[in-house]
């Protein structure tokens, strides 16, 4: 069993950016210049946001980051949101979720110019990646499918199943994995609340996408030996043994299932540190102009 080392990856595919960025500034060229927009005071929102700033630091790009209080109105964020769009300078930026709950989600998504959107939320760049259209993908199943690439794991006509059907992760990584291709082409099903026979279905994957959002839910009676299994969940469970006082788990127990495997990503250091590496791309790619819309 191999043990998916996302961490690894996602400090590989950082120097390979960095380089990049040393070409770019070689040449005279436009730094790519990422921003973030940050409403309020969330705890875990402002660490996401300080990571994704620390990250572009180490990469060699620009960031900005644009905090505003929680009382902004709706308007007043949108109008912001716009002036994002007509800058020269930002080549992409994000719009740090949740906001506050004054402020309609959908209706600033809509807002964002899909040339912009490095989180791939837009239905525009939602609609070209599903057509197999250039597009921003969004951060975790862009992860997921680098991980799967960099392990060479071979995904054609392999049974991929995925748990959750998730607007940013379970639905995406579905139609990603189902695509033409050398490094998707599975046979793809989705399960959901709905689902019948869920174990039945689990133990017939090859590979296991698990993006349920609830912790050690696939156990080793779920898996079939061999499978490759990608955990997406991250959940903070109370531990009084640990110093910190807790422990983070994934959606799948790690320990039972790995002996079945062949690969696992752990949590932490699996999909995780694979989100922000997404972003940079995603912003490398807009500053250099290949996403043409
Ligand atoms: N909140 C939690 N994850 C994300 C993400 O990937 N992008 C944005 N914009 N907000 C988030």
């Amino acid at each position: 069993m191999i043990i998916i080392d996302g961490k690894e990856i996602a400090s590989k595919v950082k120097e390979e950016i960095s380089e990049e960025v040393n070409k770019i500034k070689a040449k005279g060229g436009k730094i790519p210049h990422l921003a973030a927009i940050l409403v309020g005071n969330d705890g875990a929102s402002q660490t996401y946001v300080n990571s994704k700033v620390k990250s572009c630091e180490q990469v060699g790009f620009k960031s900005t980051l644009i905090k505003f209080e929680e009382s902004i109105s709706e308007n007043e964020l949108i109008a912001e949101i716009q002036k994002l769009n007509n800058s020269t300078e930002i080549d992409g930026y994000i719009v740090q979720l949740p906001l506050p709950k004054h402020i309609d989600e959908e209706k600033v998504n809509m807002t964002v110019s899909p040339a912009k959107d490095v989180d791939g939320f837009h239905p525009v760049n939602v609609g070209r990646m599903s057509l197999g259209l250039p597009a921003f993908v969004s951060a975790t199943p862009a992860g997921i499918m680098e991980l799967l690439i960099r392990y060479n794991i071979e995904t054609s006509g392999k049974h991929c199943v995925v748990l959750g059907r998730s607007n940013i992760v379970g639905r995406p990584v579905s139609i990603l994995m189902s695509q033409k291709g050398k490094n998707a082409n599975s046979t793809v099903t989705v399960c959901h609340s709905g689902t019948k026979n869920l174990k039945e279905i689990c133990s017939s994957a090859d590979i296991l996408i698990v993006a349920i959002g609830k912790p050690e839910f696939v156990t080793a009676d779920m898996v079939k030996t061999g499978a490759v299994v990608i955990d997406v969940g991250i959940h903070r469970i109370e531990a009084p043994e640990t110093k910190s006082g807790f422990k983070l788990k994934g959606d799948v127990k790690f320990d039972e299932v790995a002996e079945k495997c062949s690969y696992i990503t752990p949590v932490p250091g699996g999909v995780g540190p694979m989100t922000i590496v997404s972003l940079l791309k995603n912003t490398l790619i807009s500053a250099k102009g290949e996403v043409k819309f």
